[in-house]
């Protein structure tokens, strides 16, 4: 009999090896290359293939991985047409997981081996951006926009969103968030989509579920909601007055705290000095005034809570002039890559998750027949 042991929110157990990700108190890493590396050395497509591939690519890898991508862009027809008649006013995310499973009637991977899973994955990160970037269009009733080659995944997904080619700030930090939110080891929604994948079910239950999860504002929901915050103030000194009242009601700040890192998240202070920089170039410093009053009290609290990687991120897809609706879903339009890397490892070694529940219910009772019930 295996020993039992429980811990709230199953904090501190391990629920099984990963070569993929490792996040630590000192440093988070993808298969060994640190974050921080990666931000600086690479680009989302390197840091994607890295992902799915176990290691970076070649120029020749990398070439071809971005042909398969441009292979995959365009969305089909019964697509477009299905995001028409998704009522206007339905959240991006729910929008975004309807779509992944409908996306799924159209799957062209056949095949579910270790390459035939690659080569849906990604498929996956083609069709997850495309269906961003046409919805946005169809709300803001203009037409999608065909996939343009030669573009990288970022330059994409605000070309397809914008109907022109970026510039080269927007194209960076938007691929910077890419390559900073595609894989975190265990969370939530990258548990979930294992779990999942450990009943055998296929990939796109898994993203589907995988978006479910990261939705909720404890997870990726976290970065529209940290810029909801700031946009509820005119300045610093109203912001100042309301954090002081929230911590004092020990209420919680979104895009603070995290269950691991507990003396900073390594992601947030890599974008927090780009978003810095962003927000000077745009004279927009008044937001990192608000950002700042925010974050001074929490950060110097007794037991100090910091900044997650979404508290940054919201102000930075802010100032890029991104509507928040958008935030999550390009969370998805990263992670996506590291939740298949998760659900190809699941399958290549798999055991069916199935932990148990401490049960606190009712003693054993007897059924009274319906008529004798009061
Ligand atoms: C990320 C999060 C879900 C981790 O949860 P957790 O590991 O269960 O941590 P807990 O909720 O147990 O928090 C531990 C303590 O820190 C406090 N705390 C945690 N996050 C906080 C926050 N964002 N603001 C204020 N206080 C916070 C809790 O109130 C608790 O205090 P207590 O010990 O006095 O009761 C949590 O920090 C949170 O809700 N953050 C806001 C949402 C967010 O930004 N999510 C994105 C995560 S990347």
């Amino acid at each position: 009999m295996t020993e039992t042991i429980y811990r709230s929110g199953l904090e501190g157990v391990i629920a099984g090896d990963t070569t993929i990700g490792s996040v630590k108190q000192d440093g988070l890493a993808y298969r060994g290359y640190t974050i921080e590396d990666l931000a600086a050395n690479s680009t989302f497509e390197e840091t994607a293939y890295l992902l799915l591939h176990d290691d970076l690519p070649t120029q020749a890898q990398l070439d071809e991985f971005n042909k398969t991508l441009m292979g995959f862009r365009a969305l089909p027809g019964l697509m477009i047409d299905a995001l028409r008649l998704i009522p206007k006013d339905a959240p991006m995310m729910d929008v975004l997981r309807t779509m992944v499973s409908m996306a799924g009637h159209f799957d062209p991977v056949s095949g579910d081996s270790a390459d035939d899973l690659r080569r849906r994955s990604t498929w996956l990160m083609a069709v997850i951006a495309g269906i961003i970037a046409a919805r946005y269009r169809l709300l803001n009733n203009k037409e999608p926009v065909d996939p343009q080659a030669d573009l990288s995944h970022a330059a994409q997904i605000l070309y397809q969103c914008h109907g022109s080619v970026p510039d080269a700030t927007s194209t960076r930090l938007l691929d910077l968030t890419l390559i900073l939110y595609a894989e975190h080891e265990f969370n939530a929604s990258t548990f979930a989509a294992r779990i999942i994948a450990s009943t055998l079910s296929d990939m796109v239950s898994a993203v589907v579920g995988g978006i479910g999860a990261l939705k909720g504002p404890l997870h990726g929901g976290a970065n529209e909601r940290a810029m909801a915050l700031l946009k509820q103030f005119k300045n610093a000194d109203e912001a100042s007055v309301w954090v002081k009242d929230a911590l004092a009601r020990k209420e919680k700040v979104m895009g603070f705290g995290h269950r691991v890192y507990k003396n900073g998240d390594h992601r947030a202070y890599i974008l927090e000095a780009e978003m810095r920089k962003l927000a000077e170039q745009k004279g927009q410093m008044h937001w990192v005034e608000i950002y700042d009053a925010i974050k001074t009290p929490i950060v110097t609290k007794e037991r100090p809570i910091y900044p997650n990687v979404d508290y940054p991120c919201g102000l930075t897809y802010f100032l890029m002039d991104l509507p928040l609706d958008l935030y999550t879903p390009l969370f998805v339009a990263s992670r996506v890559t590291g939740w298949c890397a998760h659900i190809i490892e699941q399958a290549g070694d798999n055991r069916i998750y199935r932990p148990l529940s401490r049960y606190t219910g009712p003693e054993e009772r007897k059924v009274v027949p319906i008529g004798q019930r009061a």
